[in-house]
């Protein structure tokens, strides 16, 4: 099984990245459409992104929508979705982190649709049009500036879902570091975890003989260490451009062409946040460790191979990568467990099981033959 899977290979959306990016959107944006200013609770109104973009496009026809909230809910982008009916909305501009970027997927395709927009993220409905959606990202972690998935939750039934819109891939992504100044450090922690395991997810699996995308994987996840380590230049520009590519490139979907994936992290993870809300980065370094400790031998390989590139071990054994990796979690404050993360319910791991009972992830399958007994044992290791 030493070869690459066929693959089929395009992005479309145009990155333009610098300090002075936001002098580009008006040539990115149509001239004569109504542009919808999509938006989350507020930080744009005070870094100065807000102003720089109404600066920029002074003298366009621009409609807002502000209260994007993070992990967005449907109930808040069907409001959206009505405002663009009624305002005849061309075109669909969201400024923000991974939130407002997946919901401005899901508002441009679910206008264009006449049914319940649940169909949609249920895959019940597979959108072939949506409007034009353009992305200013604030906070680099998610890459969904680049790529075609989004993450909606159902309040009502806890379920936070991911799913493929590729209609509504961003036409373009400006990428401006200098607007990571005003992000909490937290966030900061979280993108830089959040973008590591999008890498491991399309790494950790087993060896194809994918030279390129298995060092252009590492060479993300070394770029992600590194920035760990050096954490007191976060307000640096270099420190903060290098997060803002090492994110976008770790979802844009270059690295995992032709490779085998496994987003089982993501997967169980999206539970806590559904039952929690703990932010999504956090609840990665929570189940991970205790995932690629339960599939270790499906993923020893890898594992070893993660150890001696990312981490410049000396022969490390698969345990010795994954403690590694957990170290590095720990020196950007990241919880290892639950209850390290605040959440100390006697019946947390049975809530998490259920939630993956309802929603049908009991037994995700993939190369470590993911099933029922597996995943019991490796959300309870993870409480
Ligand atoms: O809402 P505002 O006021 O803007 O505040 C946000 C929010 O509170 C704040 N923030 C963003 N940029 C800022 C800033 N605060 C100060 N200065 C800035 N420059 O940060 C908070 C978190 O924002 P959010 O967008 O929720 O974070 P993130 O980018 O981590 O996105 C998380 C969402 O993306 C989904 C996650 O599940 C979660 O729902 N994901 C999407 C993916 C995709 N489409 O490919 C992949 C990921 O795996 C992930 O699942
Ligand atoms: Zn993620």
């Amino acid at each position: 099984m030493n070869h690459l899977f066929e693959f089929n290979y395009h992005n479309p959306t145009r990155i333009v990245f610098g300090p002075d990016s936001f002098a580009q959107l008006p040539s990115l944006l149509p001239a004569d459409v109504r542009v919808l200013l999509l938006y989350g609770g507020g930080s744009i109104k005070q870094n100065g992104v807000y102003d720089g973009i109404r600066a920029a496009l002074a003298g366009r026809d621009l409609v807002e929508f502000g209260g994007v909230e993070a992990n967005p809910t449907q109930t808040t982008l069907d409001r959206a979705v009505d405002l663009v009916r009624r305002e005849k909305i061309g075109f669909i501009l969201g400024v923000g982190g991974g939130s407002v970027s997946d919901g401005a997927k899901y508002v441009a395709a679910a206008a264009l649709y006449d049914g319940d927009g649940w169909d949609i993220v249920i895959g019940k409905h597979q959108p072939q049009q949506a409007l034009p959606v353009g992305i200013v990202l604030t906070l680099p972690a998610t890459g969904s500036e680049s790529n075609a998935g989004s993450v909606v939750t159902n309040t009502a039934t806890q379920d936070k879902r991911a799913f493929f819109v590729p209609p509504a891939r961003p036409r373009f992504a400006v990428l401006n570091p200098a607007v990571m100044g005003s992000l909490p450090l937290r966030q900061l922690e979280n993108g830089i975890v959040d973008a590591f395991v999008h890498v491991c997810e399309q790494y950790l699996t087993y060896p194809v003989g994918a030279l390129v995308q298995d060092g252009y994987a590492e060479a993300v996840m070394k770029a992600l260490v590194k920035l760990a380590a050096t954490f007191d230049r976060h307000a640096e520009p270099d420190w903060q451009q290098n997060l803002m590519w090492a994110a976008n490139q770790a979802l844009c979907g270059i690295i995992g062409v032709g490779v085998p994936q496994d987003w089982a992290t993501h997967r169980i993870a999206v539970e806590l946040t559904a039952l929690w809300g703990i932010d999504h980065g956090r609840t990665l370094a929570i189940i991970q460790p205790a995932l690629l400790r339960e599939l270790i031998e499906y993923k020893r390989e890898k594992l070893e191979q993660f150890g001696r590139e990312v981490f410049g071990l000396n022969a490390p054994s698969a345990e010795d990568a994954i403690a590694a990796m957990e170290a590095f979690y720990r020196s950007v404050n990241m919880p290892l467990h639950l209850r390290d993360g605040g959440i100390s319910e006697p019946d947390a791991a049975d809530r998490v099981l259920a939630g993956l009972r309802a929603h049908g992830k009991m037994a995700l399958g993939g190369h470590a033959g993911i099933d029922e007994a597996k995943t019991e044992r490796i959300v309870r290791a993870a409480c």
